[in-house]
């Protein structure tokens, strides 16, 4: 910790949108300090330059990651907010005493084969692997309050295991789930691409990664962990003309006939000391969890037959919220610090 008792903060890969949100919100963190902000190809500029929504709030300016890493001493907490396959080389070249959540999905999958699988990378860091705890933080908040390394969960993860966890849990899930979830373009990076260009993306729909896509093997891996998940998961991604937000559909039987109302008190029961998870009426809206931490969810049955659907901001609940949530915890103050942000109307 600094003389003022704060919270001394890296985070590598600080010009990207996850980078963006987390200086959106550890900038005004009453317990944290940001010391470090790394980039790449806009290493060397103002923080407020490249994030003009923090313009005048900050002098930091964008460096390059220190080339020998164990002379980052003064950092308590490192952030990484960088593209698949860098946390994996960093991470282990950092100080121990260093206390680690990474938004990528380097340290997410427990099977090397599985994340090879979905990465197309070589894992080569096991042994540090198992030190990770994953950072779904409302099933997992009593881990992550000790942990040393967080795998911070996906964003489409982090909407569909809150939407499901309850259920699972319960006992009550039977045969296939199925999940049909959107996101926002912003999910993609900052960094443009032909699919995320705006004249392709606005006024159009469409699905992606059909049966590949690399968030579904850390859902069935994390719900096996929150209960007995013997299921079928057909995990289905589509792209939104928005900029923010997840929206995600999940269809699934139970066992026994379920009223809504037991439905719904199973997951305000599952939920009860969860702040940031919202029961609401009828559907969920990306409008109402966009820039917060929030996920609302809502719940309907008709007999066996079940759908829930929840929705995210995927930078925030499902990226930079999620990770300083757990940092958080992981430095015993208060899970809400910093983050008790509401979004506008409309
Ligand atoms: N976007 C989301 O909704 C979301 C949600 C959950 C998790 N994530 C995960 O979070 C991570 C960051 O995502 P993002 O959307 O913020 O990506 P992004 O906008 O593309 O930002 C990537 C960051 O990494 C830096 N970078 C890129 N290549 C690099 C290299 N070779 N060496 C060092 N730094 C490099 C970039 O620096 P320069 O810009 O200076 O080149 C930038 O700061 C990814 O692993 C992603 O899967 C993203």
């Amino acid at each position: 910790m600094s003389e003022t008792n704060k919270i001394r903060v890296a985070i590598f890969g600080g010009s990207g949108y996850g980078g963006s949100e987390l200086l959106r919100i550890l900038l005004f963190h009453p317990n944290a300090e940001v010391r470090l902000v790394t980039a790449n190809e806009h290493a060397g500029k103002a923080v407020g330059e490249v994030h003009k929504n923090l313009f005048g709030m900050t002098d930091l300016r964008f460096e390059k990651a220190p080339e020998e890493l164990l002379t980052l001493t003064n950092i308590d907490v490192a952030f990484f907010a960088l593209p698949h396959g860098q946390a994996l080389d960093v991470v282990p070249q950092l100080l121990p005493n260093i206390k680690v959540i990474d938004l990528s999905g380097d340290f997410r999958i427990d099977d090397a084969d599985v994340f090879k699988q979905f990465y197309k990378l070589e894992h080569t860091a096991t042994d540090l692997q198992t030190k990770f705890v994953y950072g779904l933080t409302e099933t997992n908040r009593e881990a992550v309050k000790s942990a040393q390394y967080i795998a911070n969960p996906g964003c489409f993860a982090t909407a569909t295991l809150l939407a499901l966890a309850p259920i699972v849990k319960s006992g009550m899930l039977t045969g296939k789930v199925i999940v049909d979830a959107k996101t926002g373009s912003s999910g993609s990076g900052a960094k443009p691409a032909s699919n995320t260009h705006h004249p392709q993306r606005m006024n159009s729909f469409y699905a992606y990664k059909p049966f590949t896509h690399q968030h579904v093997p850390e859902i069935e891996q994390h719900l096996k962990e929150v209960g007995s998940f013997q299921s079928d998961l057909v995990f289905m991604t589509h792209s939104l003309p928005v900029a923010r937000g997840i929206f995600a559909s999940c269809y699934l039987e139970t066992n026994v006939q379920l009223s809504n109302e037991d439905l719904r008190n199973l997951y305000a029961h599952f939920y009860k000391d969860a702040f940031f998870v919202r029961m609401v009426e009828g559907s969920p809206d990306i409008n109402w969890v966009k820039t917060t931490n929030f996920c609302d969810i809502a719940v309907h049955t008709s007999g066996k037959q079940v759908v829930v659907f929840s929705a995210i901001d995927n930078l925030v609940k499902g990226a930079a919220g999620q990770a300083v949530q757990n940092m958080n915890l992981m430095f015993g103050i208060g899970e809400t610090t910093g983050l008790r942000m509401v979004g506008t109307n409309p």
